[in-house]
């Protein structure tokens, strides 16, 4: 490595010339190697660079319209043009109140006694990823337990990197059953009961990503008194709220039930997929505390958690979410425009089996209906998405996950046409 030699003569206070010699290597950042790119995006760039007409993406997890094209809920439009003449004034450390009430009521619902008692604490976040953030660092310092958060297998990409930059040491437990492209709930239970007590589990609310396979009720209600039993710390990601069966109280249902069941948990929520609103970055973070007294305490420390990180969270998604949560017209008209996102990629699962079945295939599909929201795990291996790469330009990642908001009228078709050629 060439090395640069510099004298550097300086008087210092009323000392003699002193002679400093300073090594430094030709460039600061000589030592910094290429990392890999982002697999998804990496999915991207190649179907940018295909020329087929017929190419399909179907590894960007953003809704598209029966067009094919990016969506903005009108309901979004009608409150944006609402907040467009307000000032841009910084919002407090912990965001807009009229926001972070609107998505605890959202969340939680609108007779939750942990609302009623005061007993949360929910703070605006960068969205969905920014305010899992906030949860792992208010882990990191301040959790009295075991500093290890149990991942399902497999689990949002981001999960891993997110939780081990905070300073949390990762782990596993069994949820994805290959063979039956669903839950592994035999799997999962034996995991969770060897997890050591006073540990954190990250549980995916609903719409599970990557898999879209989520428990049933009764299993939930297992996961739930497992957790009660070994003292384990729940962490509910919830990044598709009403996206996932088109009714937010359906798909809020098991983090909910896990509260009823006296856990005091940790909430991370996105509104980038159910409002449309992904490069707004509008999300929060809840924390359930024992009480109002507690739950002031936490508060004022994720004030100084945040406050060095970012100061405040950016002001224009959070009106437009709030307006659209607190106008009684604006947030009729949002729980038809999340149903008829969720409706349409539930009848695009629909399509997709049923042109599997025209074009002849004898393989059993019942999973794609059967996995719910945005992604779909299909079970092809990694081979055939190769060749669904390569001889049909259908761009999906390596793990055989789909986008199902990325299928329409116009190219389910062709998928299934696809899929079955490379499956027969
Ligand atoms: C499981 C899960 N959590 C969190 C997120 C966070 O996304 P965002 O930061 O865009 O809200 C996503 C988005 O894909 C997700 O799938």
């Amino acid at each position: 490595m060439a090395l640069h030699v510099k004298h550097v003569m300086s008087r210092v206070l009323n000392t003699p010339v002193n002679c400093r010699i300073i090594l430094r290597p030709s460039s600061w950042w000589s030592n910094v190697e290429m990392g890999p790119p982002d697999p998804i995006l990496g999915v991207t760039e190649a179907f940018k660079r295909d020329t087929n007409p017929k190419k399909i993406n179907l590894g960007v997890g953003a809704y598209r319209g029966d067009d094919g094209k990016p969506y903005v809920l009108s309901t979004v439009k009608k409150a944006q043009s609402l907040v467009m003449e307000m000032d841009k004034e910084y919002l407090g450390i912990t965001g807009l109140p009229a926001f972070t009430n609107a998505a605890a009521e959202l969340a939680f619902g609108s007779s939750s006694s942990v609302l009623s008692d005061k007993r949360n604490v929910t703070v605006q976040g960068i969205s969905g990823t920014g305010s899992l953030r906030i949860g792992a660092n208010f882990l990191e310092k301040y959790f009295n337990g075991n500093k290890t958060i149990y991942l399902p297998t497999p689990t949002w990409g981001n999960h891993v990197p997110l939780f081990k930059h905070a300073g949390l040491d990762i782990q596993w437990y069994k949820y994805y059953k290959p063979s039956t492209c669903g839950f592994d709930v035999e799997g999962a239970i034996e995991d969770l009961n060897k997890i050591p007590e006073h540990s954190i589990v990250m549980f995916h609310a609903c719409a599970h990503n990557p898999t879209g396979v989520d428990p049933k009720p009764e299993q939930w209600k297992e996961m739930s008194s497992i957790c009660k039993k070994r003292k384990l710390l729940p962490f509910f990601d919830m990044a598709y709220q009403g996206f996932a069966s088109g009714d937010i109280d359906k798909d809020a249902a098991a983090m909910r039930m896990f509260v009823a069941d006296g856990h005091n948990i940790l909430l991370a929520q996105s509104f980038a997929k159910n409002m449309g609103l992904y490069g707004e970055r509008v999300g929060a973070f809840s924390l359930v505390c024992s009480d109002q007294d507690e739950a002031a305490r936490v508060e004022s420390q994720l004030k100084i958690l945040i406050r060095p990180l970012y100061s405040n969270p950016p002001c224009n998604g959070a009106r437009i979410a709030s307006m659209v949560l607190t106008d009684p017209d604006l947030k009729a008209s949002w729980l038809a425009e999340v149903k008829g996102m969720a409706d349409r990629i539930i009848s695009m699962r629909e399509q997709l089996v049923e042109n599997l079945k025209k074009e002849g295939s004898l393989r059993n599909w019942s999973h794609i209906t059967d996995q719910i929201g945005m992604f779909c795990f299909t079970g092809l291996n990694s081979e055939e998405v190769q060749r669904l790469t390569q001889d049909f330009s259908v761009y999906l990642t390596k793990d055989g996950r789909i986008s199902v908001a990325g299928l329409s009228s116009g190219n389910v078709g062709y998928l299934a046409h696809a899929m079955h050629e490379v499956t027969k």
